[in-house]
């Protein structure tokens, strides 16, 4: 699989499936999720609707993915995942690491080649940027999956050296 990183706004990539660092409601909200619905327009958030009313009435849980058709966004899919809030005093990697695992798990599903990945839960989840560069570039690169380019999109300059630092020490024997 190639990793890659590309400055700048996940709703204009051109790949399969981009994924939103949505909430569990999946009735959008600001940063990423606001910018894909926006752009996306409202065919998404109509099939989100119809994902509540069935198979996650309660909520999609944190961790999980699930994919929509992307309306207006040049990608195919949108893979929705739900990031875990930051929390100093609980260990909650294991959460963040699982959104990229089923992220991928879901493109596999859809058939997606190509993913762009933002910095799931480093934005109004509080996540240091550092530590969230860690886990997505070495949970996306430990993980058996036919995706062959996982893109990630980073909208800040700090955003992009933590994942190029999370990249180059991933390189090192
Ligand atoms: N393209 C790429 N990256 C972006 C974009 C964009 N258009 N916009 C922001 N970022 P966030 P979270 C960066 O807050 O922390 C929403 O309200 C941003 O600078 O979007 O998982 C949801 O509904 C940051 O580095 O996601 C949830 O309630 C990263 O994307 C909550 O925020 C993630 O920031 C999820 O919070």
């Amino acid at each position: 699989m190639r990793i890659t990183l590309v400055p700048g706004d996940i709703t204009t990539q051109n790949v399969d499936a981009v994924v939103n660092a949505a909430n569990s409601s999946l009735l959008g909200g600001g940063g990423v999720d606001g910018a894909i619905h926006r752009r996306g327009g409202p065919a998404i958030l109509a099939e989100c609707r119809e994902l509540r009313a069935s198979r996650y009435v309660n909520g999609l849980p944190t961790g999980m993915a699930v994919a929509t058709t992307a309306g207006e966004l040049p990608a195919r899919w949108v893979i929705h995942t739900v990031g875990p809030v930051f929390s100093a005093g609980e260990d909650r990697s294991e959460l963040l690491a699982s959104c990229y695992r089923e992220s991928l798990r879901v493109a596999d599903e859809l058939g997606a080649a190509g993913v762009a990945f933002p910095a799931v839960s480093a934005g109004v989840y509080g996540w240091p940027m550092d530590d969230a560069a860690r886990i997505a570039v070495g949970t996306v690169s430990a993980t058996a999956t036919r995706v062959s380019e996982v893109r990630f999109v980073l909208f800040t300059a700090d955003a992009h050296a933590a994942f190029d630092l999370a990249l180059s020490l991933l390189d090192r024997p």
